[in-house]
């Protein structure tokens, strides 16, 4: 493929494009975000996003799961409201209840890998007037209807791992990992689609083939969870009065440094865990 160049986000990009807590700006101005996910099976996963993307910065969180799972957040997620949705053998099987009016949403995390999770996202893309980041189960979801993506007249966010975007192309893990940049440029202007592919380097490229590498992060996130609290971070990002692109880089890049700067100052990378970059955010915060 053709290579168009690829720069490495740095913290004086963060310093230079995140957007400044405007005095006056009320709640609405912090966007009004929407987390679809989690199963009884999976309750953790949404807790997760929706306090990560609390903390990033989100003004206002509603959480739409089965209520069982809304029983385990309420007490944990205590700023959130709530949309208890029908499910089935404990997942979420419809998305009726839900009024679309946010202004960013994510689902996926911890949602389960049934039948209905296509219908799901189907009705969420079509609905959603606002970018949509799909993220784990959701990426399985999306496999049957990728071409009708691209007709989306908001931004549609994938975050896969590995694994997850091997699925999506067709190819195997080495394949990919071979051509990561190359890949990723493919899929996100075939069906023009942000792409954060994450890994030990997370690429973050635009449905014009724009790829920024991102080299902040470490083995401390090498463990289940760090992806859902990602999820929430960029969720919080794309509501805030930035672009897409740069709402990606600077979300992944806040993920990364907090564990950097969590495992220099009172963790190792054995015991780090995906809720406590959630808590060091507010460091990473006060640093820029
Ligand atoms: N160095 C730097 N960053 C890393 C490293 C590493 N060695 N390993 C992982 N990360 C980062 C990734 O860049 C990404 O941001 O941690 C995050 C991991 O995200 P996911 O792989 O989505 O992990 P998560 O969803 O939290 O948990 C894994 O995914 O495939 C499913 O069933 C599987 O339960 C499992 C879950
Ligand atoms: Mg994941």
């Amino acid at each position: 493929g053709r290579n168009k160049g690829c720069s490495v986000w740095t913290k004086s990009d963060v310093v230079a494009s995140l957007p400044e807590r405007e005095p006056f700006s009320h709640k609405g101005s912090h966007g009004k975000g929407l987390v679809i996910g989690g199963s009884i099976q999976m309750p953790g996963s949404v807790t997760m996003t929706s306090r990560a993307a609390l903390r990033a910065g989100a003004g206002l969180l509603t959480v739409a799961t089965v209520s069982k799972v809304i029983s385990i957040l309420a007490s944990s997620v205590t700023e959130a409201t709530f949309i208890p949705l029908e499910e089935q053998e404990g997942r979420i099987s419809s998305v009726e209840g839900i009024e679309f009016g946010y202004d960013g949403v994510a689902i996926g995390m911890g949602m389960g890998r049934h039948r209905e999770g296509k219908e799901l996202l189907e009705k969420v893309l079509k609905l959603s007037e606002s970018p949509v980041l799909i993220d784990a189960d959701g990426l399985y979801a999306l496999k049957g209807y990728l071409s009708e993506v691209k007709s989306r007249s908001y931004p549609t966010i994938i975050t896969p791992h590995p694994g997850e975007m091997a699925h999506l192309l067709d190819v195997s893990i080495p394949e990919l990992l071979e051509k990561p940049f190359h890949y990723s440029r493919q899929f996100a202007s075939r069906y023009g689609v942000h792409v954060v592919l994450k890994g030990a380097f997370t690429l973050v490229t635009t449905p014009d083939e724009k790829q920024w590498v991102h080299t902040t992060g470490n083995v401390g996130l090498a463990k289940g969870g760090s992806g859902d609290v990602l999820a929430g971070m960029l969720l919080a990002m794309v509501m805030q009065p930035q672009t897409v692109e740069l709402a990606l880089n600077n979300g992944v890049w806040l993920h990364g440094s907090t564990a950097d700067l969590l495992t220099e100052q009172a963790h190792s990378t054995y015991d780090l865990l995906a809720t406590d970059l959630i808590d060091g955010l507010s460091k990473t915060y006060r640093t820029i």
